[in-house]
């Protein structure tokens, strides 16, 4: 097997701060990124997708485990892992200063591009990124969608073997979003390798070849597209309502130990890991408790088992990750 992209081995990374608990922001992972896939980091807020970025790409250091890039560890070798990545996280002060152009040119020239390289291709790539009006204007008086284009737009001066991008289509309109999308697409076929995060699932859906959604700095779940459907099997969502909630029917579906109970008014909204007899047993229990006025039932979506997963509380099925001792 070829050498992977990116390799990480138990890596944690903490946050110490003063009279308050120590933040565990990448609690022990371990994967390993295959070189030419698009992989998305899936996870909310706070997760600490932001975190394994900037620790993959040498701007901020493990506390513990290793990582590396190409083979060059990111602690031991962070210049060899440098010259081999774009990263789009935040704009550092000093981009800010510099025109929409010079970011451009700047970037390009640390990775090794010349001048005439850098004129023909900046051309090309304030074209692309609906940029040209702007190249002569200093960033930090564009607005966030605009700074966010100029950020994403750098990948594509230069040819490193790998790209990270954290959040890429924040502010960025639908059709550029899809742009950028395709050319994404294009260039892991080209045989780069990006690492993306996002907390929008239909992006990972839609881009990524193999997932990882993280939770409080833990693997929730690891897979393509098709292995995170497989969680969803045997997931059921039950929408019942009665002309008047039977009493007790709370307690009695919290028995069942859902993975989500809502009850409003007269209508229960339960979400059941059962098989397809537990299900229709569940349904026909709740059906002779009182009058039904609407029922249904339905497969969970990928969306409920991301919510799922990434939720406090007990977890569903399959893959979840390093189980090693609880929280506070
Ligand atoms: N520089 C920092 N100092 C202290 N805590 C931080 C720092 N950066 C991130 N954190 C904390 O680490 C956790 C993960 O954050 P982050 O990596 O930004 O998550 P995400 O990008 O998934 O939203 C959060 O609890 C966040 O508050
Ligand atoms: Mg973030």
């Amino acid at each position: 097997m070829p050498e992977p992209a990116i390799r990480v081995h138990n890596l944690v990374k903490l946050y110490a701060r003063r009279r308050q608990p120590t933040i565990r922001a990448i609690d022990l992972l371990t994967f390993d990124v295959a070189r030419g896939s698009i992989f998305g980091l899936l996870g909310p807020n706070g997760a600490g997708k932001t975190t394994l970025l900037r620790v993959l790409s040498t701007l901020a250091r493990p506390t513990s485990g290793a990582a590396s890039v190409l083979g060059h560890d990111v602690v031991a070798s962070p210049l060899e892992v440098r010259r081999r990545i774009s990263v789009v996280i935040q704009e550092t002060a000093v981009e800010l200063f510099l025109t929409v152009r010079d970011n451009l040119g700047t970037f390009a020239r640390f990775h090794g591009l010349g001048d005439a390289g850098i004129r023909t291709r900046a051309e090309r790539v304030l074209e692309d990124f609906g940029l040209a009006s702007e190249a002569h204007r200093k960033v930090m008086d564009l607005s966030g969608g605009y700074r966010r284009r100029v950020q994403v737009a750098k990948v594509f001066m230069v040819d490193t073997p790998v790209v990270f991008l954290d959040e890429f289509s924040t502010g960025m309109d639908p059709v550029l979003k899809r742009s950028v999308m395709e050319k994404l697409r294009r260039e892991a076929a080209a045989g780069r390798t990006i690492v993306l995060t996002t907390q929008i699932l239909g992006e990972a859906e839609e881009l990524c070849d193999d997932i990882l959604i993280l939770n409080r700095g833990r693997q929730a779940a690891r897979g393509d597209l098709h292995t995170l459907k497989l969680l969803s099997q045997g997931v059921y969502d039950v929408t019942v309502t009665f002309d008047r909630l039977p009493p007790g029917i709370e307690d009695e579906l919290a028995a069942r130990g859902p993975i989500r109970l809502s009850i409003t008014q007269s209508t229960v909204e339960v979400t059941l890991k059962e098989d397809d007899d537990g299900i229709l047993a569940v349904v026909g229990a709740l059906a002779r408790r009182g009058r039904v006025l609407r029922l249904e039932v339905g497969g969970a979506s990928l969306e409920d088992i991301f919510v799922e997963l990434t939720k406090e509380g007990p977890r569903v099925g399959a893959d979840t990750g390093d189980h090693h001792g609880g929280r506070a």
